[in-house]
């Protein structure tokens, strides 16, 4: 579905995606991992088609987006959600409206569907009753929900999380991941999860990639990332390891 082949990108002469290739599955929850500063969220934003490689290509269900511009390229945007790192609310604008904000501007739907879908999603994330407030008058882990909650309101085919639970409580944690898992089975959407969190790959991802010096040095399942000879995947799990404990960062 998505098809990455040898995406290069440079930023004032630092290069920091250095021929990516990549395959991520349709219909599976596929985690990109590696280290701070290595690239991950720089490649998130080429796959989402917000930005354009220094060369290479991106083929999203065959189409090359990175030659595509306008409305061919909106077209292709509108197949995605998207969790920022940070979470990337609308401050001016309520809970509800956030998480309205897609409908109104990308469908016909009047603002009794609109209610309908938004609540129902509120009530999912549990923040039911929250509708009212502004970003900043509600917590981090809230503000996550209410980032994921716009991102599925359009119960988009390809959904991304730039580190969805990071910083967050185990049970928040949990409660994003059920989240996570629900809408996949609904509506068998393709994920991909940018996190340094081993916990988490192993807890919901089906596939891992691992982005280092700007390529994927490893593309595996969880069960068999943890057991890797590659040392540079060894060398990050290790780092990970304290005491024969997974640290959960
Ligand atoms: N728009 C930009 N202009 C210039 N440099 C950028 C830009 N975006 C990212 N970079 C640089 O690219 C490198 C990779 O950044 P990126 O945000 O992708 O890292 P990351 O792997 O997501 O790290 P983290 O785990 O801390 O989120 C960094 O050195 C960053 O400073
Ligand atoms: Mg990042």
């Amino acid at each position: 579905m998505i098809k990455i082949v040898d995406l290069w990108k440079s930023f004032n002469g630092q290069e920091v995606l250095r021929g990516i290739d990549l395959e991520i599955p349709k219909g599976k929850r596929t985690a990109i991992i590696g280290r701070s500063g290595g690239g991950k969220s720089v490649l998130l934003k080429h796959i989402i088609g917000l930005l354009k490689p220094d060369r290479g290509s991106i083929y999203i269900d065959g189409e090359d987006i990175t030659r595509l511009r306008g409305e061919r390229l909106n077209r292709i945007k509108r197949k995605f959600g998207v969790v920022f790192q940070g979470g990337a609310l609308f401050d001016s604008l309520t809970i509800y409206d956030n998480v309205a904000f897609p409908l109104r501007e990308l469908t016909d739907l009047d603002e009794e569907e609109i209610r309908e879908r938004v609540e129902r999603l509120l009530e999912e994330v549990s923040l039911s009753g929250m509708e009212g407030k502004y970003p900043d008058e509600i917590s981090g882990g809230m503000r996550k929900r209410v980032a994921i909650a716009r991102a599925m309101i359009m119960e988009p085919e390809i959904l991304v999380f730039d580190e969805p639970t990071t910083g967050l409580d185990p049970i928040t944690t949990k409660t994003i991941h059920a989240l996570m898992t629900g809408c996949s089975r609904k509506t068998n959407c393709t994920e991909v999860i940018v996190t340094h969190r081993i916990r988490e790959v192993l807890d919901i991802a089906h596939f891992v990639a691992m982005l280092h010096e700007g390529r994927i040095v490893e593309f595996t399942t969880p069960q068999e990332l943890i057991t890797s000879e590659n040392p540079i995947v060894r060398g990050f799990i290790t780092g990970k390891v304290k005491g024969g404990k997974l640290q959960d960062f």
